[in-house]
Parts: C-alpha cells; structure tokens; sequence
C-alpha cells in the first residue's frame, strides 16, 4: 500500500512514523516533509497547500491513502478533490473543515446544537465591535473569523487594547481577509486540554487526552505560538470531564454536522477550557493538533491505518485503540526570535547521540539536510518525545534528550508538563 502524507511539520512526521510501522505500507511520501521525515518516507517539494500538484503527484503514483496533516488543503477542498477523481483520502471535506475555517460557524453551530462554548456576538462592523467592547468591558477575546495560521486570537486585558485589537485586524487587516469578519467572546478561566477523536460521522473514537503550551515563555507568559510542548494524558481530563467531552460537545456537534448536511469524516480536535470539572470548547480544528499529534501518537499501539481507512469508510464501530499506560511529553526545541523574526540554517547538534536512547523520539518539525547535515529550517524546530512511568519520569526522559541536542539560538520552555504535577 502506498500512502501520501501530506504536510512537513512535527505532527506530519508523527503521523509517518506511526504509519510506517503498519505492515501493509510498502512506500510512503511525505510532501513537502523535512530532514527527520526524509529518513522514514520520500520527501518531495510540493506545498501542502498546491492542490493541483499534489493531485497530480497522487494520481500519477496511484497512491492508496492520503492523510492530510494542516489545515489549509482540508478547507480548501482537497478531500473533495481526490474523492472526486476516485482517490482515497483521510480528512474533513470542505464542508466539513469550515468548523475551523470559520469560528463564526463553529460558534453558530455551538449555539445551536446547546455545545458549552464562551458567551459571544459575531460582526462585520468596526463600529458596532468598538461599542460592544465598550458595553462588555475587559478581559475579553478578539478572534479573526477566519484561518490565520494560529495566530488570529487575541487576549485583551483593557478595553483599548481589545479596540486596537479590531483595529489591527478589521481596518488594517493584519490577517488580510480572515478579519472581514470577528467573533468577541467572554474571556474564560480554567485549565486547558485538547481533545482529538476520529470519528466516521457515527462512531466517535477518541484519541488519549492531551494538553498544549501555546505561549513562548515559561510560565504560559508572552505571545502565543503554535505550541511549545505538550503531554499525555491531561489529568485535568479526568474520566468525569472526559464522559462530558464525549456527551456534551463531541456527540452533539458530530450530529449537528450530520443534520446541516456537513457530515464530519475525519479526525475533530476540540480546544477546551475546563473549570471545575466542566468543558467549554475554546475552538474546534478539522486535523490533528501540533504539537498533541507527537506524545498522543507515540502512546498509540496498534496499527494507525486501518482506523483512518474505517473514518472514510463509516466502518469505525468495528475499531478500538489501546493506549500505551506510560505518559508522554513532547518538548518544542524552537529558533531564537520565534514566533516573531528568526535566523535559519543553524546546523544542528546531538541528533546522533539522541538517537540511541531508549523511549525517546526526536520528530523534527523545521529540519532540512545541507551537505548531509540537519540544519534549522523553520521556527518550530523539534519535537523531542519521550515516555516515562509517569508524568514526572516522563519530564525527565525528555529533558535529559532536550539538554544533548543544541544549534545557535536554541529556545525551549523548560516547564512543559509542569501543569500535570499539581494533579499528582
Ligand atoms: P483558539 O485558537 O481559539 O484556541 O485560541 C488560542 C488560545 O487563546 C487558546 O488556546 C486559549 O489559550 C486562548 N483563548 C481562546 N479563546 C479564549 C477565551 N474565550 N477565553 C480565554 N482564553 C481563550
Ligand atoms: N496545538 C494547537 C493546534 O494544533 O491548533
């Protein structure tokens, strides 16, 4: 079986490594990839966003799966497009991938399908915005409707910064035409978790729970990233928060899908808030989460293939997944600078040395090769992942592989899963 993974960051690496073990797959491709991924697929350089050319790709070496990893193809239809020329692909169709391409959707369809979410109103106005601030006051939460890789959310502690926020995005147009439109919600407190599941738009699989680390700094100060580090499973999400996940925000906006006529195949990655024992959904994304994908992944046993093939095929009743009982935590090794400005083409140092150590994974995220070295090519570099007994061994795996590899401008939180312990 031929298999074409398409993305090139650490959880397109994730998901090729965890398929690469499935003993059906004879060849896999990852396009565009990166240096780490080079070592377990064939990489090419076709952009994860250029439908046409990885139509061609598909067609032409008769791939047998597609997994689409980011979340620009899935909105712009790339599902659509295969299943239209009679190829077979795992992902949310255009329809479906609009409860991430539109957080005025997504929040339409929370309303509607009773889904506990933040209080919200959603405008197309910069006046009407402005006097709605004013009314609610602060803190309170400035979101571009639309995609903008990760970074269209703003927190705003005063009411000037929450206006200057529509600003920047309405008038000035920051995120360019994902601004057209805003949600303004209720800022939420709680512990954060992310909860992904794949489902065939009936059965709802879920994946083990996990938790991110968007901001730069330790502490979870400074501006958000795409995320800094993760771990799993989330203890926040304990089995009475995870039936709730399950009966109040998965089942219903699975059938709420179905009955607006998007029925959702894929894999759904809810964002929660959850206080005192309650979710509320911060977000919903159509793909697997990055940096989640690399400590849930390296905790799945069995084989990945079948269950993505089961999503499309509305087979899904028929699986279960068995989860490794170890924890898992997955450091971000990142550029200096990011996720502002950063310096690419550091070569990078220890990788060897990593290698040998057992219940340790290094996925690489902005790798490439240069005269068959591993050099910096992004701002979001590794992923190192290791698994422990238990959270703290888990934290401490992971730190001893973190502290061997460096380059230039290395940056890491030295703090990831710190969280968990208080739950201990
Ligand atoms: P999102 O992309 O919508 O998940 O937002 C990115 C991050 O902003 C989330 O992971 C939260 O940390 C934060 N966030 C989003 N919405 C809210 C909210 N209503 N209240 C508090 N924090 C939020
Ligand atoms: N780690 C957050 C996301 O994948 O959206």
């Amino acid at each position: 079986m031929k298999v074409l993974v398409v993305g090139g960051g650490g959880r397109e690496h994730a998901l090729v490594w965890k398929i690469s073990q499935s003993p059906n797959v004879t060849k896999i491709y990852c396009v565009p990839g990166n240096a780490g991924i080079s070592e377990q697929a064939t990489i090419l350089p076709i952009q994860a966003n250029d439908l046409k050319g990885l139509l061609d790709f598909a067609l032409k070496q008769e791939i047998d799966l597609t997994v689409v990893g980011p979340e620009d193809p899935l909105t712009q239809g790339i599902v659509d497009l295969f299943e239209s020329k009679g190829l077979f692909i795992f992902g949310a169709n255009k329809k479906a991938a609009q409860i991430e391409g539109s957080k005025a959707f997504a929040k339409e369809m929370m309303k509607k399908y009773y889904i506990p979410t933040a209080f919200y109103e959603v405008f197309d106005h910069y006046q009407e915005a402005v006097a709605y601030i004013r009314k609610q006051g602060a803190p309170i939460v400035v979101k571009a409707d639309g995609l903008a890789a990760g970074k269209g959310v703003i927190i705003c502690k005063t009411v000037e910064e929450a206006i200057e926020s529509v600003n920047q995005i309405m008038v000035e147009k920051i995120f360019g035409e994902a601004g057209n439109r805003m949600v303004i919600e209720e800022y939420l407190v709680g512990e954060e978790a992310s909860y992904i599941a794949f489902t065939d738009g009936k059965t709802i699989l879920p994946m083990a729970s996990s938790q991110d680390h968007k901001p730069i700094f330790d502490g979870d100060q400074g501006s958000n990233t795409g995320g800094m580090g993760a771990y799993s499973p989330a203890p926040v999400v304990t089995k009475e928060v995870h039936e709730r996940i399950i009966e109040k925000v998965l089942r219903p906006i699975i059938y709420g899908m179905g009955e607006e006529g998007r029925p959702y195949r894929g894999v759904l990655y809810a964002g929660l808030m959850i206080h005192d024992g309650r979710p509320k959904v911060l977000e919903f994304n159509a793909r697997f989460g990055d940096p989640e994908t690399q400590p849930v992944l390296i905790r799945m046993r069995g084989d990945i293939v079948p269950i993505l093939e089961a999503c499309m095929k509305g087979t899904l009743s028929q699986h279960q997944i068995e989860w490794d009982k170890r924890a898992s935590v997955c450091v971000v090794m990142s550029s200096k600078g990011y996720p502002g400005n950063y310096e690419k083409g550091k070569i990078i140092g220890g990788l060897q040395e990593v290698s040998q150590m057992e219940s340790v994974f290094v996925f690489h995220a902005g790798t490439a090769l240069k005269d068959g070295q591993v050099i910096t090519n992004g701002g979001r570099v590794l992923g190192v992942t290791g698994l422990g007994e238990d959270i703290p061994r888990a934290i401490e795996k992971t730190y001893q592989a973190v502290k061997k590899i460096s380059w230039d401008g290395v940056y890491y939180r030295t703090d990831i899963g710190q969280k968990a312990l208080c739950w201990l």
